[in-house]
């Protein structure tokens, strides 16, 4: 598939630069130049790379981001606001930027319960989502969380259905299953966000906010202006339209469910994360593995979590495992200890 923004970063001719960035080595760090289409009004390269994406993702119209999924959240709920709706139920383990937003806006969270078990935030039941929808005029969860775990797409989507509600999904952590869309938010939500740098091969901060529809198209179009930068990394938007873009790599998820059953891995519906239980002994684990040259993504104190991509070898995870075997496990505490749980818990 042809990589639109890199082709155009390579056939740039060279030039002196009396233009933005200060370095002045042009290179693949341009600003917005009469070639390179512009961020906030794309008619050109970045026009197209976006319908790209949006059609890979199955949106309407999609968005690339510069400023993470924060950004996307914040663009997301900015929607809500532009379509008259104040007040949103979220679940309480929901990521700061959804708070941050919220707070931004004056919008009312409807809080949705969330259990913890063995010290993993459980997803909310549809029955409770419901019933905090009730109250609000928009529902938005988080799906993949940070453990791996969904809740029940379908049945969320089918209960805003039937308030004439919006869903909104937070897929900060689900980029890479646009391949499978029984699990991709873009399935089932008006308006999604792909953290595309966390698991797709982008550069951090490179995520895209997506809408179902022409209606939330149009919102999101206007949205998006408010929280985007005006001085876009084309570095990162290219890498995030050569993740979007990045084939499917069906070995390394077949050899990451196989690692999770043979190494006594929490189970989860999420390839990409393997989450393993140390219990009292997380950070004996966590710095043997660090000496031997291994970074876990965090350490919450009961479990070390792996992140996975398609960019993951079968020789990292065959090294992951050997050096798991050695490691001694412990049991999980039911609360991971305060501070460590690298979850969204309000700040106290
Ligand atoms: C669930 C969730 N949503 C949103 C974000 C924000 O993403 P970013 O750091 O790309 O802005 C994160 C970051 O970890 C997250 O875990």
């Amino acid at each position: 598939m042809t990589l639109r923004i890199a082709s155009m970063l390579r056939a740039q001719g060279k030039h002196i630069s009396f233009h933005t960035p200060g370095h002045k080595r042009a290179g693949a760090d341009i600003t917005e130049l009469s070639y390179s289409d512009c961020l906030l009004s794309p008619r050109g390269v970045l026009k197209a790379a976006q319908e790209d994406v949006a059609r890979i993702l199955g949106a309407e119209r999609s968005f690339l981001l510069t400023d993470g999924s924060t950004s996307g959240v914040f663009s997301m709920l900015w929607c809500l606001k532009a379509a008259g709706i104040c007040s949103v139920a979220a679940p309480v383990f929901s990521h700061p930027s959804v708070r941050n937003a919220c707070k931004a806006f004056g919008f009312e969270i409807v809080p949705v319960p969330q259990t913890v078990r063995c010290g993993i935030p459980c997803q909310p039941a549809a029955e409770e989502a419901e019933r905090a929808l009730a109250r609000a005029g928009a529902l938005l969860v988080t799906s993949p969380d940070y453990y791996g775990n969904f809740p029940d797409l379908a049945a969320l989507s089918a209960v805003c259905k039937r308030a004439g509600k919006p869903f909104l999904i937070d897929g900060a952590h689900g980029s890479h299953l646009h391949f499978t869309p029984e699990l991709y938010a873009g399935s089932y939500a008006d308006l999604w966000v792909d953290g595309v740098h966390k698991s797709l091969p982008a550069l951090t901060q490179g995520a895209v906010v997506s809408a179902k529809n022409a209606k939330w198209g149009e919102l999101l179009g206007g949205s998006v202006k408010m929280f985007r930068t005006s001085s876009p990394s084309y570095p990162i938007m290219a890498s995030v339209e050569y993740a979007v873009k990045y084939p499917r790599n069906e070995k390394i998820e077949r050899a990451a469910e196989l690692f999770k059953t043979q190494y006594g891995c929490v189970k989860n519906a999420d390839w990409t994360k393997i989450l393993v239980p140390f219990g009292q002994n997380c950070s004996l684990a966590r710095e043997r593995l660090e000496r031997s040259g291994v970074y876990p993504e965090f350490d919450d104190g009961n479990y070390l979590l792996f992140y996975l991509s398609p960019c993951t070898r079968e020789g990292e995870l065959k090294k992951l495992g050997r050096l798991l075997t050695a490691l001694p496990r412990g049991s999980v505490a039911e609360d991971a200890p305060a501070g460590v749980i690298p979850m969204y818990r309000e700040e106290t």
